[in-house]
């Protein structure tokens, strides 16, 4: 069945969902309260980096099922399923900041007539469609039915549009059955275990696979240290690991720690969380702090390998928090350039989609988006993000144009022994040369 859906929040999660039912065939208002964007968005212009999304987006509105508006009461007056994905970023003291959530609450609840069904996407504290439900019941008219679901997503940035189309998993929370069942009806050509829970549950599974997936990263890391003072191959240990059906192969990849939108903020909130209600999550505590000191840990690393770096120029090679995006947020790219910084290092950098926002987040920083560039009279090269383009370099090349044939790899991206073939003092994580 087609359902008229309003989308509300054009940020990664909410475009990308909104298009993509869109392309199952709904027909989808996308509202956000920025015009600007709006704006843009009408015209198929996309703010974000995300690979395959400009084409979708523009397909889709051609189709007629897809358009954008700043006007949220016109929005849910005309739609059925009103899907809440606005940014629930974390305050200073750790708590999730609702005020989003909040004020789409008040826009819209007045307006809504009928039966809707609010399903909330965005990730949110455990209680909140609870709360969303009494405080949108009470807000709107006497008439108005009105039920939240819970429905999490899992889409990664750089991959969302095919996480979207093949999840591993789609997770509804509901208190009502026939709400819960037409939510899982509008994914009905994607083909996954579908997961149907009390609303609470939905909300945790969110925060405990991400704050599980972050303690897989920190745990790696940890072991790459290890690995090193016993002079073992964190890639090894890794595979070996990894083939054990109950650990999986996934995210144990070795380097610079995690960043971005997700994993920190969630981390945070998961923890802070726990500790509203009395519990110390001991486990992801350490999870937080060891992501934070592999950042330190690999500054020592290059100050170590290079000694005093005062006047020295470093390349250092990816902004971005992970390849295929632009996403700087709590990227480790921009602590590992302050700290250099602080060493007295003078810092060019190359990422190809994210150099440019760059400028406004970095000072005295030469940024590039041609790599040969940035590696142009540097000292050595580091390595703080994967991309492709990396890996493609003509390293004879990068070694005639670096002043010290060193490379430090925040990513482990080469295999030692190939690197030093090629006249590199390569170093990277949890692995001897
Ligand atoms: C993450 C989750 O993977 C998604 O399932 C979730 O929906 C999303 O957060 C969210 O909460 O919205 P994302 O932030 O796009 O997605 O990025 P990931 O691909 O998960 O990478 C996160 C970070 O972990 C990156 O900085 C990456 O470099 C790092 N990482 C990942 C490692 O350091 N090692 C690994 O083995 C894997």
């Amino acid at each position: 069945m087609v359902e008229r859906i309003a989308v509300i929040g054009t940020g990664y999660v909410g475009l990308v969902s909104g298009t993509c039912f869109a392309e199952m065939g709904h027909q989808v208002v996308c509202v956000d309260r920025d015009e600007n964007k709006i704006v843009r968005l009408q015209q198929a212009d996309i703010p974000i980096y995300e690979p395959g999304l400009q084409e979708l987006v523009a397909a889709n509105m051609q189709s007629g099922h897809l358009s954008f508006t700043s006007n949220l009461v016109e929005a849910v007056k005309v739609s059925d399923i009103i899907i809440i994905a606005v940014g629930t970023p974390t305050l200073d003291n750790g708590d999730v900041d609702m005020s989003q959530v909040r004020s789409v609450i008040a826009g819209m609840a007045p307006h809504l007539t009928a039966t809707k069904i609010i399903v909330m996407k965005s990730t949110v504290p455990v209680g909140t469609g609870r709360w969303v439900e009494k405080q949108t019941r009470e807000l709107a008219p006497q008439h108005a039915h009105i039920h939240v679901v819970s429905n999490p997503e899992f889409l990664r940035e750089g991959s969302a549009i095919h996480d979207t189309f093949h999840p591993d998993r789609i997770v509804i929370g509901s208190e009502h059955a026939e709400s819960g069942a037409r939510i899982a009806a509008i994914h009905a050509p994607i083909r996954t275990e579908l997961l149907m829970t009390d609303r609470e549950s939905a909300e945790l599974i969110k925060y405990a696979s991400n704050a599980f997936l972050a303690a897989k990263i920190s745990f790696i890391n940890e072991m790459a240290h290890v690995c090193e003072k016993v002079g073992a191959d964190v890639g090894f240990v890794a595979k070996g690991m990894g083939l054990d059906r109950r650990i999986g192969p996934h995210f144990l990849n070795a380097g610079i720690g995690y960043g971005g939108s997700c994993f920190p903020k969630d981390t945070r909130a998961q923890l802070k969380i726990a500790q509203n209600v009395d519990y110390d999550f001991k486990i992801l505590r350490s999870v937080i702090e060891v992501n934070q000191l592999q950042r330190e840990r690999f500054v020592n690393k290059i100050h170590r390998t290079l000694g005093d770096l005062e006047g020295k120029r470093i390349a250092v090679m990816g902004l971005a928090f992970k390849p295929n995006t632009d996403d700087l947020r709590d990227a480790p790219a921009l602590d590992i350039i302050a700290a250099l910084q602080k060493l007295g290092a003078n810092i060019s950098a190359y990422d190809p989609a994210a150099a440019v926002h760059a400028s406004k987040l970095l000072t005295n920083v030469s940024l590039h988006i041609n790599p040969y560039d940035a590696l142009q009279n540097a000292d050595a090269m580091v390595i703080a993000t994967e991309w492709e383009a990396i890996r493609q370099l003509n390293y004879n090349l990068v070694r005639s144009m670096i002043k010290q044939p060193v490379i430090i790899d925040g990513r482990n991206m080469f295999e030692p022994k190939e690197m030093s073939k090629l006249g590199f003092t390569y170093i990277s994580i949890g692995r001897t040369a």
